[in-house]
C-alpha cells in the first residue's frame, strides 16, 4: 500500500488568483491529497435555494489539475445564518437548557428533523454534482462530530425523538418502569409522553433514563451520518470518511464507522497532552512540546479498528495550534515523527491541518504548512522530508498485535454516569492499560466489545466492561490464550442495575464482587508483592483461584491462565508489572522501554520513536530527539 501526504484547503477563504500556485506548491511538497469544502455551506448556498457551485467546480479542477485528489466535505457542520430563520428551533440545547447560539459551528441539534432535510439536501446537490469528478476521490461527511460538546442535546426535538426511540425499545411504559427500577422514588410512567430528558433534575436522575438518553444520542449521530453516506453512495464510488477526534467518547464510533470506508481523526498532539490528559506537571512540562508519547497511537490503533483497517489521519497538528490554554511549538522533528507514527500504525494517508494560516476570524492563531504572508511555515520542511522518504521508504505492511484490548463507548457513558469515584473515568482507565502496554514495547490492537473471534491473540484485555455482550461472552471460547478482565468488568445489566448473580459472572469463574470502594487521591491500598491499587478496589468471595493478594489479604487477581479478573486500579507502575507478568506467563516478550521512547513494528521493519528532548540509544540504535528511525527486524 502507497502511503501519501495530504493538506486541509479552503480556497472559499483566498483570492481565485491565489488557488493555481497554492496547487502547484501543494504538488511540489509532494501532498497526494487536498481536503475542501467542509465548511463552505454559506458559499455554496448564500440564500435559501439559490446555489453557488461554480467557484467550487473551479477550485476543483485546479487542484485536480495540479495533480491532486480531493477529499470533499459536506458542509453540514456550518449551517449558515438563514438556516436559523428556517429553523428556529434547530439549535442545541445544553445540558442547563440553554440553546447554543450562531456565530461559530456546530450548532445543530442531531435530532431536528427539519435540519436533517436540509442536510440531505445539501448533501444530494454535492453528490450529483461531483459524483463521478474524477478528481474527486474521496468524501468526508460532517466535521467531527462530538466537537464543542455538542453530542448532547437538550432541545424539543431531542425530547420528541427521545419518546419515540423509547417507545420504540420498550413498547410499554410498564417494561421501561420495570427495567428502570421505577418503583424507586415514585418515578413510574404511565405514558412515553411524560418521559422528560435527563438534565435539570433535583438531584442526580435515574442512571437508567441516562444511559437510554446516552445510547439514544449515539443513534442519532448514526442516523445523521448514515442519511449523508446514503446519498453520496448514490452518486459516487469514491470511499466516504468521517474525521473523529481524540478522546471523544459521547457517541458509539464503531457503530458510526460501521457505515463508512475509512475512519479518520484529527490529532493535536500538543493541545492534546494540555487540555485532554491527566497527567504529572512533570510529564507535561517534559512532553510540552512533542505530546504524550502514547495518546496519538492509542487512537491509531483505534481508528484502525474503527475503519475495520482502513484510516487515515485527516488533520495533523503542524505547528502551534490555537485552541489549547497554552499553545507552544513542536521540538523541530515532532511533526515529521507524528507523520510516521501514523504511518507505522497502518495509516493510509496523512494530512496536516492547514495549508496556510488564515489571517483573520476564530484561528488565526493557528499554524498552518504556510505563514499567513504565504512564505514556508516551519511544518512545510518536515511534511516535504516526509513525503521524499515515503518515495524511497521501504513498504510499511500491517501487522498482527501482539495483545488486544477492549475499547467500549457504552461503558465510557455508563461509569460517567455513575462514576462512584471522583475519578473513575472509563477512557483514562483503558488509556492507563494502553499506555504500560506501550512501555513493555508491544503492538496493540483495539478491539470493539463485539468482536466475536479472539483467536488471534494470546492475551486481551478488558478492564471496566459494563456489562459483557452476550457476543463476547460467546466469543471467550475463540481465544487463542488468557481473557484478562479489569475493574468493574460486568458489573451491570443492560438496564443499569446490579445483576442478580453479582458480578463479574464470567464463565468459568467462580468469584463474586461483594463490596467496592473508591478511594481519593493519595490513598493506596497495597499488594502482597509490592505496588498499589488506587482510584479503586473491590472485595471479593469465591473459589477460583488467586493469583495475587493485596496486603490485607484479599484477592487482587484472581482465575485462570484462560480467564482472569483484576479487582483493582492499579497504579502506573504496579500495572505495568502485573501486564508484564501476564505478558510473560503467555510467552510474549516484552521490553522496559525507557519514557518517552516508543517502538512498534510493522512487517519486517522495527520503528522507534523518541517522544524525549534527548537522544537515546536503545537495542544499539541511536534514536535522535524528537526522531524516528527503522530498522529490520
Ligand atoms: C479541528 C477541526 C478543524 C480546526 C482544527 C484546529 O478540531 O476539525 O476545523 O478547527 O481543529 O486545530
Amino acid at each position: 500500500m502507497k502511503r501519501t501526504l495530504g493538506v486541509c484547503y479552503y480556497p472559499e477563504h483566498w483570492p481565485e488568483d491565489v488557488w493555481p500556485e497554492d496547487a502547484r506548491r501543494m504538488a511540489e511538497a509532494g501532498l497526494t491529497w487536498v481536503r475542501i469544502g467542509e465548511f463552505a455551506w454559506s458559499r455554496l448556498e448564500p440564500a435559501p435555494g439559490k446555489l453557488d457551485f461554480d467557484w467550487l467546480d473551479r477550485a476543483i479542477a485546479t487542484l485536480g489539475e495540479a495533480g491532486l485528489r480531493v477529499v470533499l466535505g459536506t458542509p453540514t457542520a456550518t449551517p449558515p445564518r438563514w438556516m436559523l430563520d428556517r429553523h428556529p428551533d434547530m439549535l442545541a440545547v445544553d445540558a442547563q437548557g440553554r440553546p447554543r447560539k450562531f456565530g461559530a459551528r456546530r450548532h445543530y441539534c442531531f435530532s431536528h428533523r427539519g435540519y436533517l432535510e436540509d442536510c440531505r439536501r445539501i448533501t444530494t446537490r454535492l453528490a450529483e454534482r461531483y459524483g463521478q469528478t474524477p478528481h474527486v476521490a474521496a468524501w468526508q461527511t460532517d466535521n467531527e462530530y462530538g466537537c464543542h460538546d455538542t453530542i448532547l442535546s437538550y432541545s424539543d426535538a431531542a425530547r420528541t425523538a427521545f419518546r419515540d426511540w423509547l417507545a420504540q425499545k420498550y413498547q410499554s411504559p410498564e417494561a421501561l418502569n420495570r427495567a428502570w427500577g421505577n418503583a424507586f422514588w415514585s418515578m413510574d410512567y404511565a405514558s412515553f409522553d411524560q418521559i422528560d430528558l435527563p438534565n435539570l433534575t433535583v438531584t442526580e436522575p435515574n442512571p437508567a433514563h441516562v444511559m437510554d438518553f446516552r445510547r439514544f444520542s449515539s443513534d442519532q449521530v448514526v442516523a445523521f451520518n448514515r442519511a449523508q453516506v446514503e446519498i453520496i453512495r448514490r452518486h459516487s464510488d469514491a470511499p466516504v470518511a468521517h474525521n473523529y477526534m481524540g478522546r471523544i467518547t459521547e457517541f458509539d464510533h464503531f457503530a458510526v464507522g460501521a457505515d463508512l470506508d475509512i475512519a479518520s481523526w484529527d490529532s493535536y498532539p500538543l493541545g492534546f497532552l494540555s487540555d485532554r490528559l491527566e497527567a504529572s506537571a512533570e510529564h507535561k512540562a517534559a512532553f510540552l512540546r512533542q505530546g504524550d508519547p502514547d495518546f496519538q497511537a492509542f487512537h491509531h490503533d483505534l481508528y484502525r479498528a474503527v475503519g475495520r483497517g482502513r484510516w487515515w489521519v485527516m488533520e495533523q497538528q503542524p505547528g502551534p495550534v490555537n485552541w489549547a490554554p497554552y499553545n507552544p511549538a513542536p521540538l523541530p522533528g515532532m511533526v515529521r515523527l507524528w507523520t510516521w507514527e501514523a504511518f507505522a500504525h497502518g495509516a493510509e494517508a496523512v494530512c496536516y491541518f492547514r495549508w496556510r494560516q488564515a489571517p483573520f476570524a476564530q484561528e488565526q492563531m493557528h499554524a498552518g504548512l504556510l505563514r499567513p504572508d504565504s512564505a514556508p511555515a516551519p511544518g512545510l520542511a518536515e511534511a516535504v522530508e516526509v513525503a521524499r522518504e515515503l518515495n524511497a521508504a521501504p513498504h510499511v505492511a500491517a501487522t498482527q498485535g501482539d495483545v488486544a484490548l477492549i475499547s467500549d463507548y457504552a461503558s465510557a457513558w455508563a461509569w460517567d454516569t455513575q462514576p462512584q469515584g471522583a475519578d473513575f473515568d472509563y477512557f483514562r482507565l483503558v488509556f492507563a492499560w494502553y499506555r504500560a502496554l506501550r512501555a513493555l514495547g508491544l503492538n496493540i490492537d483495539i478491539l470493539s466489545p463485539d468482536t466475536r473471534d479472539l483467536s488471534d491473540w494470546k492475551l486481551v484485555l478488558a478492564p471496566g466492561l459494563f456489562t459483557l455482550p452476550p457476543a463476547l461472552r460467546e466469543a471467550l471460547a475463540t481465544a487463542g490464550g488468557q481473557v484478562v478482565f479489569g475493574p468493574r468488568a460486568n458489573s451491570k445489566t443492560a438496564d443499569f442495575a446490579i445483576p442478580p448473580a453479582l458480578p463479574p459472572d464470567l464463565p468459568g469463574l467462580d468469584a463474586r464482587v461483594t463490596r467496592v470502594e473508591s478511594l481519593p487521591p493519595g490513598t493506596d491500598l497495597p499488594l502482597t508483592e509490592g505496588g498499589a491499587f488506587r482510584h479503586w478496589a473491590e472485595e471479593v468471595e469465591g473459589s477460583a483461584p488467586v493469583l495475587m493478594r493485596r496486603a490485607d489479604g484479599l484477592p487482587a487477581l484472581l482465575g485462570s491462565e484462560a480467564l482472569a479478573y483484576l479487582t483493582g486500579w492499579p497504579c502506573d507502575e504496579t500495572l505495568r508489572a502485573i501486564l508484564q507478568r501476564l505478558c510473560a506467563a503467555q510467552g510474549i516478550p516484552t521490553h522496559d522501554l525507557p519514557a518517552g521512547l516508543r517502538r512498534r513494528q510493522a512487517g519486517g521493519l522495527c520503528f522507534w520513536f523518541n517522544y524525549g528532548a534527548a537522544p537515546v540509544t536503545w537495542e544499539g540504535v541511536e534514536i535522535p530527539a524528537a526522531g524516528v528511525v527503522w530498522t529490520r527486524d
